[in-house]
């Protein structure tokens, strides 16, 4: 792989750096697809420093959220507290891929769950369709490559297209029902303020 560090060592790092990586805000092509359905059970899946799990918990949903690192999990506690959503979110640390929440789930949320370092990231996120309840949705956001001017591209990371997504999750015949499969644009802010545009695929879909 990419980095001699250990996957959690990797990410603790990762947000160490400074003392807050993500916006706090949602993701907006996740609250595009998550606002029209009925608040229930929903994971989060690389929850980072919270935002996704706290914008759920504030509208109903019973969240479950979880991050490999220690460091980004306990700047969400904190967030969800000062929210007042402290209590409805179970916040667990795992590596996913090794373990894996117990439970079944409305939604099954994996926003950008991309690392430069280890990780089974088509395994977990046929975890994540077993963990789907009839009638419940996965939903799956990546991006398309690395941010223009990376320094230090990774070219054994592949990003898959949403055909791929959905053909590696190996779903059985008949049970699924394809929502939403698409690439989209998407302007985003830097820490540093330099606006740059990220290409990123949206898979949704349903459990019959
Ligand atoms: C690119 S960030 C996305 C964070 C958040 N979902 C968002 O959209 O802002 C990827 C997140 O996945 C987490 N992660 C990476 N590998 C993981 C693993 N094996 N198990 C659990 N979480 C992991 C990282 O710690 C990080 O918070």
């Amino acid at each position: 792989m990419t980095t001699e560090q250990l996957p959690d060592e990797h990410w603790n790092a990762f947000y160490t750096e400074h003392e807050q990586i993500w916006s706090g805000k949602p993701n907006v092509a996740f609250v595009d697809e998550v606002s029209g359905l009925t608040p229930g059970r929903v994971l989060d899946l690389g929850c980072g420093e919270g935002a996704d799990a706290i914008w759920l918990a504030e509208r109903g949903w019973t969240v479950t959220a979880v991050d490999i690192s220690t460091v980004a999990l306990g700047r969400a506690v904190a967030h969800a507290k000062a929210a007042g959503v402290g209590d409805r979110i179970d916040w667990q640390q795992h590596e996913l891929g090794k373990s894996f929440p117990d439970g079944e789930f409305d939604l099954v949320s994996a926003q950008f769950l991309h690392s430069k370092t280890e990780l089974a990231r088509d395994a977990i996120l046929r975890r994540a369709a077993a963990a789907v309840a009839p009638g419940g949705v996965l939903l799956i956001e990546g991006h398309l490559g690395f941010p223009p001017g990376e320094h230090n591209p990774h070219p054994d990371i592949h990003f898959p297209e949403p055909d791929e997504v959905i053909e590696s999750l190996a779903l059985p015949d008949g049970e699924w029902e394809t929502l939403v499969s698409r690439v989209h644009d998407r302007a985003q802010v830097l820490r540093d303020g330099v606006p740059i545009n990220r290409r990123d695929c949206t898979v949704k879909l349903r459990r019959h």
